[in-house]
């Protein structure tokens, strides 16, 4: 492990088209290039994404070139999956065309490790237990040796996806998040919400329902707040319950959602009350971004993963189960 590498990583996998250059070791981060979609109604539509990043990738490249030589770069990465195959396929083919110029090697990684990697990187968390969460996703995660295991996740929609679609429904916008938080902010009253846990599953279709049918009829900075309260209360639950079976000490969380105060208050004060610790980092990582690509690029390259280009198409619906996770040590140094 002793050379140093700098990677290249290209992020495409929903709204947002990034491109990231980090350098190891010691971990740098040269370069953070973004562009983000913003559908003019309704939630995102893949093609309509996919034009978008198809427009916004030379000025982004130019961008990341200005900052950086890319002379210097030893690998070339891309968000292989899982994501929307449009806007996939745009990330894919940039990476593959640099690769072949800068004759470097091609390495395709998985966005939700990546999420969960730059976390780790960030904090130099060297043991912990994983939330994430995101538009697409809600699972509770563990980096054991050799595999990532799921100890809980959705049964049925993720928190995020809760979020976005209730927004619209209240007419806030896409992506719903900020907006939710921020009219949260301004309510302390509580309206009872299906709350839904199941030892460390849960689910949140029963509260959308719901929530849909209370728009127009409560006041939307109540309906933001309660949202918020109940679900990051069931996050935390379960997040918990896994700290505690593995006795695991250390708490992070991954994925856009993690943008909202809230839920790392929340985090903060559960592992305070259990002498553990969450270990928070710069709020602009949690969501998608092509230097958490870069990152989980060089640590797959270091575990000798590489692509030929003719073999690297997209894999839309790749699983963090069938990823290896960084070597045990990367995070001790
Ligand atoms: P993934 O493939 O990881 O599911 P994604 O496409 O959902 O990726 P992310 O950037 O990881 O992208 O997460 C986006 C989600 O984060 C959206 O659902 C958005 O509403 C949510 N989000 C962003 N900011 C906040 C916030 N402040 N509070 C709550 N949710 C937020
Ligand atoms: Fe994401």
């Amino acid at each position: 492990m002793g050379e140093r590498l700098t990677c290249i990583g290209i992020e495409s996998t929903a709204h947002t088209f990034g491109i990231g250059i980090v350098k190891y070791h010691p971990f740098q981060i040269l370069c953070d290039v973004r562009r983000v979609y913003r559908p003019v109604s309704g939630g995102i539509h893949p093609s309509e994404a996919a034009r978008h990043h198809i427009e916004k990738a030379v000025e982004a490249l130019e961008e990341a070139m200005s900052r950086v030589d890319l002379k210097q770069v030893d690998i070339v990465a891309f968000a292989r999956g899982p994501g929307l195959g449009p806007c996939l396929r745009v990330g894919a083919a940039l990476a593959r065309m640099l690769s072949l110029k800068l004759e470097k090697p091609l390495v395709g990684v998985n966005h939700a490790a990546s999420h969960i990697n730059i976390a780790r990187a960030l904090t130099r968390a060297i043991d912990p237990v994983v939330l994430y969460v995101s538009g697409g996703n809600t699972q509770v995660i563990y980096a054991s040796e050799g595999k990532y295991v799921i100890l809980g996740e959705t049964e049925d929609i993720a928190v995020g996806n809760l979020i976005d679609v209730f927004a619209r429904k209240a007419g806030l916008g896409f992506p719903g998040g900020p907006k939710v938080m921020e009219l949260a902010s301004k309510s302390r009253r509580l309206l009872k919400l299906p709350y839904s846990v199941k030892g460390m599953n849960v689910s949140f279709s029963g509260m959308l329902t719901m929530l849909e049918g209370l728009v127009g009829k409560e006041p939307v900075e109540d309906l933001c707040f309660s949202l918020q309260e109940t679900a990051f209360s069931m996050l935390i639950e379960v997040s918990e319950r896994a700290m505690a079976m593995l006795g695991v000490k250390e708490f992070i969380i991954a994925g856009g959602v993690g943008a909202n105060a809230r839920l790392r208050q929340m985090a903060g004060k559960m592992c305070e009350e259990r002498n553990a610790v969450f270990k928070d980092y710069p709020i602009e990582y949690y969501a998608d971004n092509g230097v958490m690509i870069a990152w989980e690029g060089i640590i797959q390259y270091m575990l000798g993963e590489k692509l030929n280009v003719e073999d690297s198409m997209v894999k839309p619906r790749w699983r963090i189960v069938d990823v290896k996770p960084p070597p045990s040590g990367l995070y001790e140094n």
